[in-house]
């Protein structure tokens, strides 16, 4: 079958659909009952989602949770997660509600600061060029007046712009390398902007310049964008307590636990093959806040594991110590956001997740959204060095089961107590439905 299609962004929502629908489906009227199942009856609701990204048919619904009792900085707080994988909110909550009792999570800003870059190749002298860039540099500052005087009124802007000579690495490849402050705002339109200008300033002022021979004025711009790397933009947050607060159910040694536990995270931090899992763990808690929060999850993905990876390793991202019978668990993450602009102001769901966080700063949720992480670390970190990770996980795998097959209160209760004394896995589960309802 040839299904390549032409002019398919042209087509109506409609005909999109049927296309889809007649060319993937063999009863292409239920295909086309589902997607509109998860249409919102709202015409105007649904207008607003259509128009976030192009070609739209339908709605990819996520759930979308809460974990309360987070005690950060002296102040409770109820999280917010979008997230599909099941157990995670839950282990948030647990956690949350744990150090609440424990002098809760400290976290603050480091730093801020964003980074974007003007790739460009230049065949020349480069004395020249450094001596052309120190001059012409303030004139980078004017050309990018109009659209940073806003941002400069909210206190941000360009930090700095610096030339950055890459010629070691890349034959004749240099960089005006800018940092940015950019408040509340997660600022990629607004960096975006400042360097296409940059790039236009560059390559005006090298066409006119004195400094140059006529090659040397062909300067060629290869691309301006900002970058999601953003080392200077870094959150911290822990947890501490005294060795012995540390006891609970399943913790009836603390000395003993808090070992294990910082034994777990000097694992994460030699052994890349574990880091990577340790950090998913973090990221389960990260990536639900930022997706409530309406931010770019794939902007922090890739910013937070290049960074794990800055000393030449992957490395945990978080680290933990015993010291004077102190037990301290802490996190550095660099994390880009933006509580104004962007999805924030658009989609419902994410103005009221900034509501229920209070309306928070870009600072704030930072510290809001590593909290989750350290939290959901720590759940982790929690269950595999005790009773492991699949009691819990498996209670919630089992009442899945249990929802997709409809089962009654009684086959409920039933399979419950043969699950006390025996492993939870998919075939057996089923297999005792079935012999119930034979
Ligand atoms: C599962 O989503 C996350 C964990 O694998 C994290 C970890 O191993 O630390 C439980």
């Amino acid at each position: 079958m040839n299904n390549a299609v032409s002019g398919f962004s042209k087509l109506s929502k409609e005909d999109k659909i049927n296309w889809i629908a007649s060319t993937y489906f063999s009863y292409p009227e239920h295909a086309i009952a589902t997607i509109k199942q998860y249409w919102n009856s709202d015409s105007k609701l649904q207008q607003l989602h259509d128009e976030f990204i192009e070609n739209t048919i339908t709605n990819f619904y996520l759930p979308m949770g809460v974990a309360p009792n987070f005690l950060v900085n002296e102040k409770y707080f109820s999280i917010p997660m979008v997230i599909e994988e099941s157990s995670v909110v839950a282990a948030a909550a647990k956690s949350a509600k744990y150090w609440s009792s424990r002098g809760g999570f400290k976290a603050s800003v480091l730093s801020s600061e964003k980074i974007g870059q003007v790739h460009f190749i230049y065949k020349g002298d480069v004395k020249k060029l450094e001596d052309f860039f120190q001059k012409i540099k303030p004139k980078f500052f004017e050309a990018t007046e109009s659209i940073t005087k806003n941002m400069q009124k909210r206190g941000g802007g360009i930090l700095d712009i610096t030339l950055q000579n890459k010629t070691q690495e890349l034959a004749n490849y240099f960089q005006l390398h800018v940092t940015f402050e950019t408040k509340d705002s997660m600022g990629a339109n607004f960096i975006n902007s400042c360097l296409e200008q940059l790039a236009k300033t560059l390559k005006a002022e090298a066409q006119v310049t004195s400094f140059f021979t006529e090659e040397e004025k062909n300067l060629q711009v290869v691309m301006s964008i900002l970058s999601n790397y953003v080392p200077n933009c870094i959150v911290r947050a822990e947890v501490s307590c005294k060795v012995e607060e540390l006891a609970e159910k399943n913790i009836e040694n603390p000395q003993e636990f808090a070992e294990k536990f910082v034994q777990a995270v000097a694992i994460a931090e030699i052994e890349p093959y574990r880091a990577v899992t340790h950090n998913k763990g973090i990221m389960n808690g990260v990536d639900a806040v930022v997706l409530a929060t309406g931010n770019d999850f794939r902007a922090v993905e890739a910013g937070v594991h290049a960074y794990a990876s800055r000393n030449g390793k992957y490395s945990s991202l978080s680290h933990a110590k015993i010291e004077n019978g102190i037990f301290t668990f802490w996190m550095e993450i660099p994390l880009a956001l933006g509580t104004v602009g962007g999805l924030t102001s658009l989609h419902p769901l994410v103005k009221m997740a900034l509501e229920i966080l209070g309306k928070p700063s870009s600072h704030e949720l930072m510290q809001l959204v590593a909290v989750t992480g350290l939290a959901q670390n720590f759940a982790a970190l929690r269950s595999l060095t005790t009773t492991g990770i699949q009691e819990g996980h498996m209670k919630m795998h089992l009442n899945n089961i249990l929802n997709q097959f409809q089962a009654t209160k009684e086959e409920r209760i039933a399979i419950a107590k043969y699950f006390e004394n025996n492993t939870v896995s998919h075939a057996s589960v089923v297999e005792l439905i079935e012999n119930l309802r034979k």
